[in-house]
C-alpha cells in the first residue's frame, strides 16, 4: 500500500505485526479463544455438516478454525482468505498439519472465487472496518452456496466512526506519529484512521434486497460472551492487549463506543 494514497488510508493491517502475532497465538492455542469465535462455532450448530466447505473471509491467522475444529469433530474443509499477506503466512504456519485447511491472499471487494463454491461463508469483524459494504456483501453472497454468516456492528441507526490514533500512538507500527504531525488536514479530515462503522439493520436489509436467492435474512444481537472473558489477568505481561474490551450494561465497550455486535445470516433459497 502506498501511504500517500488517500483511498487506502483506512487500511491499517498491512504492517500491524503485533496484531498478527496475537491472532497467531490464538490460532495455536497460546492465547485464549475469542468470545466471537466461540459464538460463531455455536451459531453453526445444525448448519455445518460432515463434508461442508467453509470459507472464512478476513480470517486473520485462521484462529476461528481452532474453535470450529474443537466443536465439530467430523470432517469439513476450511478455506481462509485475508488481504494481509503476513497474516496468511501465519495462518499457513499455524495449520500446516491440517490437511483440510487452505489459506490464500484475497480481497473481499473482488474475490477470486467462483459463484456458490462454498456451503458456508463466514465474515467476522471485518465489514465494520471497511469504507463501504455494498460490494463486499455482494461478493460474500456470490460465493455462498447455502449459508452466509456475518458478524459486525448493527444497530437502530448507522454511525460512521473513525478512530484517530493519538500522538505517539501508531495504528501502523512503522508510522510513529509525533506531535509535529497533524492529525487532521486543513478541512478537518483525519489523516490516519481506522473505521469502526455501525450500520442500521434497515441498511443491512437494503444491501441484501436486490441479491438473488436470499431467503431468511435474519439479524440478531451477539450476546454470546462471558463478562469475565475480557479480563487480561491470565495473559503474559509481554502479550497483554492494551485496549481490552469492557462490558457495561451487557454491551461490549471499546473506548467510548458501545458496540452493538450482531450476527447477520442469509440462506440461499433451494430450487
Ligand atoms: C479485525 S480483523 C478480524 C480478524 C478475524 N476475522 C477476527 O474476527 O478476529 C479484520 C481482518 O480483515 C482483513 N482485511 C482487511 N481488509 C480486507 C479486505 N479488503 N479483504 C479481505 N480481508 C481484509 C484484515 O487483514 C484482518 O485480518
Amino acid at each position: 500500500m502506498s501511504k500517500n494514497n488517500i483511498n487506502d488510508i483506512w487500511r491499517v493491517w498491512e504492517s500491524s505485526v503485533q496484531y498478527g502475532e496475537m491472532l497467531y497465538n490464538r490460532a495455536i492455542g497460546q492465547a485464549p479463544e475469542m468470545e466471537s469465535s466461540k459464538a460463531v462455532a455455536k451459531a453453526l450448530v445444525g448448519i455445518i455438516q460432515p463434508g461442508s466447505r467453509v470459507l472464512d473471509v478476513g480470517c486473520g491467522a485462521g484462529h476461528y478454525l481452532r474453535s470450529l475444529r474443537k466443536q465439530y469433530k467430523f470432517q469439513f474443509s476450511y478455506f481462509g482468505i485475508d488481504a494481509t499477506m503476513p497474516y496468511i503466512e501465519l495462518a499457513k504456519k499455524a495449520f500446516e498439519h491440517d490437511a483440510d485447511a487452505l489459506f490464500q491472499v484475497d480481497d473481499i471487494y473482488n474475490l477470486s472465487l467462483t459463484d456458490q463454491s462454498f456451503d458456508i461463508v463466514l465474515c467476522n469483524n471485518l465489514l465494520l472496518h471497511l469504507p463501504s459494504i455494498v460490494q463486499p456483501i455482494r461478493e460474500l453472497w456470490r460465493v455462498t452456496g447455502s449459508t452466509l454468516l456475518i458478524r459486525s456492528m448493527v444497530g437502530e441507526n448507522s454511525f460512521r466512526i473513525q478512530q484517530i490514533p493519538e500522538w505517539e500512538q501508531n495504528i501502523q507500527e512503522d508510522t510513529k506519529i509525533s506531535e509535529k504531525d497533524p492529525l487532521f488536514d486543513e478541512n478537518g479530515e483525519a489523516l490516519r484512521f481506522h473505521y469502526f462503522n455501525i450500520y442500521s439493520s434497515a441498511y443491512i436489509e437494503w444491501c441484501f434486497q436486490n441479491l438473488r436467492g436470499v431467503e431468511n435474512l435474519h439479524i440478531w444481537p451477539d450476546q454470546d460472551f462471558s463478562n469475565d472473558a475480557f479480563s487480561t489477568d491470565d495473559w503474559p505481561e509481554y502479550d497483554k492487549p492494551k485496549n481490552i474490551t469492557k462490558v457495561i450494561a451487557g454491551l461490549q465497550v471499546n473506548g467510548y463506543i458501545l458496540e452493538p455486535w450482531a450476527f447477520i445470516r442469509a440462506d440461499r433459497r433451494r430450487i
